[in-house]
């Protein structure tokens, strides 16, 4: 990846005029403001109702979990068993990592073509659009991988804290999968054994204010290459979206939920029968914003493919490829402009 400047320092210089590789063309503005779906809301699943046994009629939210992934791929859950404190802990050492001095944060920088460390989104063409914000990206999953160089150890608390969120996600997103297997008609060991010991990847984002928002983005437009992802909002400033009926929704996080998309990876495994949602980040024009994702993905010896329970006598509608061949996919789709699962399809 190419080296490219940093966003928070950027921002704090009052610029008069946003550097031409951070502006965004005319039309997407005008689909900010005008196309904007207000009235639309995410489906709210209530993961305590599903996992507890003494609740005895599941059915309904299991209905409303399927059709959340089906025809949203987005939700937001409660009950899901993360103690509120963690949560609480994870979002104070991201915003004091991002307090620390510029200097002090570029110890975790990236370095050449690797993704973890402090840095910004995957650049790989000297005229591709900047994105308006920084990040920290950290895979703690598989633990034996684990790189701590990219974990910062001020604040002090920020590697315990990143070690207990990282296990309690695996957690929540092994139980979603074992859900979302019965709703596909699986055993739902064929779902949860691929991500026994699969890639985690956590991103911290931060995106600084912006007086002239309507010019440039936090996060440009995406689905999530990776399986499944669990992001919380930081602080109270919005500005997540999603793709609906060619409108953008803007996510208002409740407190204290995950919220939930369904990536290529699981879209590609239920054969289409599960979407991966276009998305977005648009930026405060004065107040900064911070959100933390994490992306789940299968483990490294899984083939990534159509599962042939889900395919049946129909026809897979995506390829099947090893798991290396995948991440290499990623990189070539983002240098051809194609999306990957319009690689993926067969
Ligand atoms: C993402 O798509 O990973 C980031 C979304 C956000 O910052 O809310
Ligand atoms: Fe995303």
């Amino acid at each position: 990846s190419l080296p490219v400047e940093n966003v928070q320092a950027l921002a704090s210089n009052n610029l008069e005029e946003i550097p031409p590789r951070y502006l965004w063309p005319e039309m997407e503005f005008e689909d900010q403001y005008c196309s904007i779906e207000e009235n639309l809301h995410i489906p709210v699943i209530d993961l305590g109702k599903l996992i507890d046994p003494q609740f005895t009629s599941p059915e309904n939210e299991l209905e409303k979990l399927h059709l959340a992934c089906r025809d949203w791929g987005f939700f937001q859950v409660i009950n899901h068993g993360v103690p509120e404190e963690l949560i609480e802990q994870m979002k104070i050492d991201t915003e004091d990592f991002f307090k620390l001095p510029l200097e002090e944060k570029k110890a975790y920088a990236q370095l050449p073509n690797n993704i973890e460390g402090y840095g910004q989104a995957f650049v790989v063409s000297e005229d591709q659009k900047l994105d308006w914000g920084d990040m920290l990206f950290i895979l703690p999953q598989p633990i034996p991988q684990r790189n701590l160089r990219f974990w910062p150890s001020i604040p002090t608390s920020f590697r315990a804290t990143l070690d207990k969120y990282s296990t309690e996600l695996q957690r929540v997103t092994i139980c979603l999968l074992r859900l979302m297997a019965r709703n596909l008609g699986l055993e739902p060991v064929k779902l949860t054994s691929m991500f026994e010991e699969g890639v985690q990847g956590i991103r911290m984002n931060y995106y600084p204010p912006c007086m002239q928002s309507n010019k440039v983005m936090g996060l440009a437009p995406h689905s999530d290459a990776t399986g499944l992802t669990l992001l919380i909002q930081v602080n109270d400033v919005q500005g997540l979206q999603i793709k609906k009926n060619d409108k953008w929704v803007p996510i208002e996080p409740i407190p204290g939920a995950f919220i939930v998309n369904i990536g290529d990876i699981i879209e590609i495994v239920s054969n289409g029968e599960y979407k991966s949602i276009e998305h977005r980040a648009v930026v405060n024009p004065r107040k900064e914003r911070l959100s933390i994702a994490a992306f789940h993905s299968p483990n490294m010896r899984t083939m990534i493919g159509p599962v042939p329970d889900i395919v049946k006598e129909n026809t897979a509608n995506y390829k099947t490829i090893n798991h290396e061949d995948y991440i290499r996919l990623i990189i070539a789709s983002k240098l051809d402009g194609k999306t990957l699962l319009g690689h993926m399809k067969s």
